[in-house]
């Protein structure tokens, strides 16, 4: 029999918000009558299957991982590991996540204490988030944004205030003067994410001083996202936990998807101080307890290897070339990205040439037009703010996809656009 539970249960009149609407407008997702919209990325995912068109949307590569990673989740299942792994993950994993930190960046991190395997980035994320801001907190994040940081501030009841990335003649980089202004004595906690998705970002040394500054003087906690720590085209990636003084208010989360084309293993992670970490497993415990045990071990082997993140890279660079140019080619201005898996075109011109309003316009059209699907930048801003304004004409390619498959979207695009008529 089915359940049906009644709306009203839903909308009692007087309840107020639960924490799921909080969390889809947070999102950007619930509508004025209270309805729930699915994600622009859904929407967009599902408009390309519909209509046949070449999905540069969402960030996921078409080639898979390395075999010998694949070989080794594969032994794992045959050796009888599918039962679950400890809730912090098993101890080879967090051995090589330490292992892996000191080795790339020289941080000092003990496996036993102070590191802790997730269910990908994005619980790692969820988690941090809920177990140390509440109602009443401000959380900063840079805007543009993950869709998932908003999401989980918004789940947390904690103020979402933001600081503008915009372009420039030097790439998007931060207004550090905004930055300061953003930072309240409520500032609880500054989310960041270098290299930076959607913007392809990679933040320097200067914005992430400044940025380590405010956090000390408002003694806020930093949760740094740096799953694209290896996706970088000649920048520096450098983690804010080795910037003086900040190991001890960082978490840093990574993950293993990006870096080893494997996102749907769903394997990552936090390091930070151990009453920081304490805080984030006593709620993460009770979201999934612990996930992927055949996959922990095959990843533990990976991160022994830094050839593929390498290789991964290089081809990336190429890619990212080859789309800036065909972009450029069908009308966009591109700002390279110096990391990442996307690039941000502005589409001003398109638009001026076919009388479309902006960039959220421009992609519901663009599968019909040109047979390509891209996401506008507007579904990483909070609706109306100034940074929606400015990037108002701006939409996001990606660009992990075959070399192939990138020649017949640029070519789609430039064909498409020149041919279609206002
Ligand atoms: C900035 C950023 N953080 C986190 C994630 C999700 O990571 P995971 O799949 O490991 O949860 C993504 C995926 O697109 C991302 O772009």
């Amino acid at each position: 029999m089915d359940i049906v539970v009644p709306m009203s249960t839903l909308h009692s009149p007087g309840r107020g918000r639960d924490r799921w609407q909080d969390t889809a407008s947070a999102a950007g997702l619930l509508a004025d009558d209270g309805s729930v919209a699915v994600t622009i990325f859904a929407e967009m995912s599902a408009l390309a299957v519909r209509t046949g068109a070449i999905n540069l949307g969402q960030g996921f590569p078409d080639v898979d991982g390395p075999e010998y990673v694949k070989q080794a989740a594969i032994a794992a299942i045959q050796e009888g590991r599918n039962q679950y792994a400890p809730g912090d993950g098993v101890p080879e994993l967090r051995g090589a996540i330490a292992e892996h930190q000191k080795r790339h960046y020289g941080l000092d991190v003990d496996p036993a204490t102070e590191v802790l395997v997730t269910t990908g980035a994005t619980e790692a994320l969820t988690a941090s988030i809920l177990a140390l801001t509440r109602p009443g907190d401000e959380v900063l994040t840079l805007e543009p944004f993950y869709d998932s940081h908003a999401a989980a501030i918004g789940m947390s009841g904690a103020t979402h205030v933001t600081a503008p990335l915009l372009p420039g003649p030097d790439g998007f980089r931060l207004d550090v003067d905004a930055l300061r202004a953003a930072a309240s004595p409520r500032l609880r906690m500054i989310v960041l994410n270098s290299p930076h998705n959607p913007t392809g970002t990679v933040l320097t040394r200067d914005e992430l001083t400044a940025i380590a500054t405010v956090a000390r003087e408002r003694d806020a906690i930093v949760v740094t996202d740096e799953v694209y720590e290896h996706l970088t085209f000649g920048a520096e990636h450098i983690p804010v936990a080795t910037l003086p003084g900040m190991a001890e208010r960082t978490l840093t989360i990574s993950s293993s998807g990006k870096t080893f084309s494997l996102t749907g293993w769903k394997v990552g992670w936090v390091h930070g101080p151990s009453d920081l970490v304490t805080a984030v497993r006593t709620v993460k415990q009770f979201l999934t307890y612990t996930s992927g045990s055949p996959f922990q071990p095959a990843i533990a082997q990976a991160l022994a290897d830094d050839d593929t993140p390498r290789a991964l890279a290089a081809s990336l660079a190429d890619r990212r070339d080859l789309l800036c140019s065909g972009l450029e080619a069908a009308g966009f201005t591109v700002t390279r990205p110096a990391g990442t898996y996307f690039v941000m075109a502005d589409a001003s011109g398109p638009l001026a040439r076919l009388g479309l309003r902006d960039g959220v316009e421009l992609c519901r059209r663009l599968p019909e037009l040109a047979g390509v699907v891209a996401i506008p930048a507007a579904a990483f801003c909070r609706g109306g703010s100034p940074t929606a304004k400015a990037l108002a004409s701006h939409v996001r390619f990606t660009f992990v996809k075959s070399p192939d498959v990138i020649t017949r979207a640029v070519e789609r695009l430039a064909r498409g656009l020149r041919t279609a008529t206002p």
